[in-house]
């Protein structure tokens, strides 16, 4: 076919591949290629060891000792240094806790706390939903507070800003589209107005390089089951920029969050810096494995992971509009690599079928209504040859109508 590589192009593509040995690092069934690293990334080999020490060792030998012999007390801050490296934070600005949600409930109130003449929280309606329903949420807790929504009350974020905002939550990767934000230039234009801004970096820790503080961010929030490979239900992390530390307060007072958690005292006092954003006890299996899954970040450069993805999707852009283009399949993602995250999205009327029929075949993407079918490509574990055969597997279900069978039909709880 004319202007997309061959297969012995793209095998060549896998032979000069610089992260190429990552991907053995990870455990990956026979026969499936997966595509859905964007909603939970795969095992890599150091989470079982973390886990199993964890478990086998410290806790059932030392017991509750290990909180101190294992370090176990201190993990939160030390993990959120580690993954400061990979969203362009500093040391003591990061710390890994509780869920996303649970962190957008905290950080929006924060930041509400610190412009107490202002009342308005902007955000997008496309936002991955949990966003708007914890923004809700907080808002259903301060009488006066208003929400407002990019595509419902303008057509932009910028035409929304203006010196009765409060704060910005807002998504760096679009959940849906992949689309991508420029985070130095909306942070310029929150600050201009007065305002504070949030940033969901669910999908892009991992998947590209950011500069936080380079790009004088107040907050963000993600979390690290997705790119990072921490595991399902890995705790989820908090970045304040330091100038912010001694003004946060934060609704969720837990122990864990007082500046003298083992003084057992009467009344709440902030700990010091970052770790005021805790609230009680951590997930320490949870945590542990996320730690073996930084370990391997230790490894890699997020540079070299970023200019992987835009290859590899590119080269799946190619490929399905080269190959699928006669049966309905219609890109959501935006086309120049330098404006998408580590996904691209096709609408299809049929999308939940096509879906489905795609992993019984062993590809496995995901589906978000109405019609959106999703592919992620994690360019640690992910190769050129996986995105030619997805492609050949989807022109086959799309050409013969094997998506059409009723099964397919049939709705599963998590899609
Ligand atoms: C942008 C975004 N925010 C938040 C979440 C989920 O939050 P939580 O970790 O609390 O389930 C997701 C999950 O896919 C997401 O994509």
């Amino acid at each position: 076919m004319k202007g997309i590589p061959d297969l012995a192009e793209v095998e060549a593509m896998d032979a000069a591949d610089p992260l190429r040995a990552m991907r053995d690092r990870f455990v990956l069934p026979e026969g499936i290629i997966y595509l859905d690293g964007n909603s939970l990334g795969a095992a890599s080999i150091n989470v079982f060891s973390e886990i199993e020490t964890a478990a086998k060792q410290e806790w059932a030998r030392d017991l509750i000792r290990a909180w101190n012999t294992a370090g176990w007390f201190d993990m939160p801050v030390e993990l959120g240094d580690r993954l400061g490296r990979l969203i362009g934070a500093a040391p003591g600005q990061s710390v890994v806790c509780d869920t996303t949600s649970i962190n957008i409930y905290k950080v929006l109130h924060a930041a509400l706390a610190m412009r107490p003449e202002r009342s308005v929280i902007v955000a997008e309606g496309d936002s991955f939903p949990t966003d708007l329903y914890m923004a809700e949420g907080v808002a259903s807790t301060r009488p006066g507070t208003v929400l407002r929504l990019e595509g419902v009350d303008a057509a932009t974020i910028e035409e929304l800003v203006d010196d009765r905002v409060a704060v910005i939550l807002v998504n760096h990767v679009n959940y849906k589209s992949g689309r991508l934000r420029d985070m130095a230039a909306l942070t310029r234009k929150a600050h201009e107005a007065g305002a504070l801004i949030v940033w969901d970096l669910c999908h892009t820790a991992g998947a590209l390089p950011v500069d936080l503080d380079g790009s004088n961010a107040d907050f963000a929030i993600g979390c690290t089951y997705k790119y990072l490979n921490g595991g399902p239900g890995a705790p989820a992390f908090i970045y304040a920029a330091n100038r912010h530390h001694g003004d946060i307060r934060q609704p969720l007072s837990g122990w864990w969050g007082h500046a003298r958690p083992f003084a057992f005292e009467q009344g709440y006092a902030a700990g010091p810096g970052i770790r005021r954003f805790l609230c009680g006890t951590q997930p320490v299996l949870s945590m542990r494995a996320l730690k073996g899954a930084l370990d391997l970040w230790d490894e890699v450069e997020v540079t070299a992971v970023r200019e992987k993805s835009i290859a590899l999707t590119d080269l799946f852009i190619r490929l399905v509009e080269a190959k699928c283009s006669a049966f309905g399949l219609e890109l959501e993602s935006p086309r120049r690599g330098a404006e998408r995250g580590s996904q691209v999205s096709f609408a299809h009327p049929h999308g939940y079928q096509v879906m489905r029929a795609l992993i019984e075949r062993g590809v496995i993407g995901d589906f978000r209504a109405p019609s959106t079918v999703r592919f992620g490509f994690t360019p640690l574990y992910v190769g050129y040859r996986d995105v030619w055969d997805a492609v050949d597997v989807l022109e086959d279900i799309l050409r013969t109508g094997a998506w059409r069978e009723a099964r397919f039909a049939v709705k599963t709880t998590v899609t």
